[in-house]
């Protein structure tokens, strides 16, 4: 039996890394971290879900205080202003918290970190900086990055044509800013400038915008964006991009081909998606080969087809989603020590942190019907007390079931706060839920949840508010 530096060495500290680490050391195995970033947390922590989620709430209070909505309840306030630096502040505040957060976790449960870029030597020796150490199991954690776009090259320095880690440190609010893409990190860094002032056009390659998503939940985020502002130029697609001194002209042509024109922008947020972090790994050297779309393929379990060798998250297929290489990394460590480690990937909620919020989890209505016969029972938030109160009238709650069993297929929703309510809909599918078990679960009143109860009475026509 070789003698390891560490049982298990996990490659990249996001979200699904770091909660490897912790998992591991937990279970009583000897663990390493490796990491290239100066500080630990990955794409969601430093650059992602939470700086963003940080700007979503400071621009959504800003918004609420200038133009109105609070002075309708008799909060009545005057010369409100946008103080950028201090909101920047905030944003670093939270994520420098977080970030030290998981360094105080992993001095708790022993986990070493080994700061620098990793390579694999062989299956089982990594090369990190000037030290190479030795690991029974490898775990392979290393995220994803932006994906460029050809024509477009971003520039977040110059605060011209920025990627999502160049629109979350704009130094200044742009008069005008045009999104590529209408996913989820457009829509989201969009709602932000577009609340702190900037007109906001996105430039969409489909038909719609938020592909992936319910059909239907599509088509009414789309209406109600439109309605605080955001402009969409659906089936587009952008050939170039030529940055100036004081903005950018970006080339548009329909999707489908046909004459080109200009759009001026101050400010261009590319978000077409991203790709997998695989390069200068040395993947080659253990003979580990990537699908066509560049990520790891694993097994149930996480294994790559490399004996040692583990991978999870944003590089192995699947929604790149935090709370989904988080769960990965849970069962990954448990797999490594000989438990059963398992995620449920039919049930992975996804939000969007959008006003109001859009989620979802399980089957679109497109999807479930292409499976058999489905009952779909909607409710629209127009109809619930508290947000009738609260003046949140916009979006609906959609529940899908099988047809003859009443099993919960998929749920999806639009409302203020379907990121939480969507957590009841998930762990009633993960359980095997039929809509009636939903319906005669007791709600509290007065709650936007009971939205969900009144959709899923919605299945077999019986809601009570509508
Ligand atoms: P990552 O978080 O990408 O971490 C990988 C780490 O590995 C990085 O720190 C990287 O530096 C390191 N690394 C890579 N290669 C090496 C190497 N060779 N050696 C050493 N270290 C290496 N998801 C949500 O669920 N909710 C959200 O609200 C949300 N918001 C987002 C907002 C934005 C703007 C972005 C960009 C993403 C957002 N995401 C969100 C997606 C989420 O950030 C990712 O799904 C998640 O971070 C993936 O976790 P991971 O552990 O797989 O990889
Ligand atoms: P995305 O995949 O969500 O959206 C990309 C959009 O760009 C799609 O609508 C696509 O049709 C469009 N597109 C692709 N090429 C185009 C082109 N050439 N011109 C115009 N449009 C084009 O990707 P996004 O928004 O970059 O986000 C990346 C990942 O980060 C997502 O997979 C998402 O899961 C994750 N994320 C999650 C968040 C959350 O959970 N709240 C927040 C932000 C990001």
């Amino acid at each position: 039996m070789p003698d390891y530096d560490f049982d298990v060495l996990v490659i990249g500290s996001g979200p699904g890394g770091y909660v490897a680490a912790i998992r591991a050391a937990q279970l009583g195995l000897k663990t390493a971290c490796a990491e290239s970033r100066e500080t630990l947390g990955g794409t969601c922590l430093n650059v992602g879900c939470i700086p963003s989620k940080a700007l979503l709430h400071a621009s959504e209070l800003f918004e609420e205080a200038a133009h109105g909505t609070l002075a309708k309840w008799g909060v009545k306030t005057s010369g409100v202003e946008v103080d950028l630096a201090v909101m920047h502040e905030s944003k670093d505040t939270a994520v420098k918290g977080l970030t030290g957060g998981i360094e105080f976790l992993f001095k708790k449960n022993k986990v070493e970190w080994l700061k620098g870029h990793a390579t694999f030597e062989d299956a089982h020796k990594v090369k990190i900086g000037d030290r190479t150490v030795t690991a029974k199991n490898i775990v392979i954690a290393t995220g994803s990055s932006v994906t460029p776009l050809p024509g477009v090259e971003v520039d977040n320095d110059k605060h011209r044509i920025v990627d999502s880690t160049g629109a979350l440190a704009l130094p200044a609010v742009p008069k005008t800013m045009v999104v590529i893409g209408g996913g989820v990190i457009g829509l989201e860094l969009g709602s932000v400038w577009r609340r702190l002032g900037a007109q906001v056009t996105v430039v969409e390659f489909l038909d719609e915008i938020l592909p992936g998503m319910d059909g239907e939940v599509r088509k009414e985020a789309r209406k109600i964006l439109k309605k605080q502002g955001f402009e969409f130029r659906m089936a587009t697609k952008v050939t170039k991009a030529e940055a100036k001194g004081d903005g950018v002209t970006l080339t548009v042509e329909p999707a489908k081909g046909g004459a080109a024109e200009t759009i001026e922008a101050e400010v261009v947020l590319v978000s077409i998606g991203r790709r997998p972090n695989t390069e200068g790994l040395g993947l080659d050297k253990i003979g580990l080969e990537l699908n066509k779309r560049g990520q790891i393929e694993t097994d149930r379990d996480f294994r790559t087809k490399v004996d040692g060798v583990w991978a999870i998250g944003d590089v192995i297929p699947g929604p790149m989603l935090a709370h989904k290489a988080e769960d990965e990394g849970l069962a990954v460590a448990e797999n490594i020590a000989g438990q059963t480690g398992i995620v449920n990937h039919a049930v992975i909620p996804s939000v969007v942190y959008t006003y109001p919020e859009i989620a979802g989890v399980g089957l679109t209505e497109e999807e479930a019907k292409q499976d058999g016969e489905v009952k779909v029972g909607k409710f629209p938030m127009l109809a619930n007390s508290r947000a009738k109160t609260n003046r949140e009238p916009d979006g609906f709650v959609k529940v899908i079931a099988d047809a003859k069993t009443d099993r919960v297929l998929g749920v999806w929703m639009i409302a203020t706060v379907a990121g939480t309510m969507i957590a009841q809909a998930a762990q009633a599918m993960e359980f095997g839920a039929t809509s009636e078990d939903i319906a005669y679960t007791c709600h509290a009143h007065p709650t936007h949840s009971e939205a969900l109860k009144e959709a899923a009475m919605a299945v077999t026509g019986k809601p009570i508010h509508i």
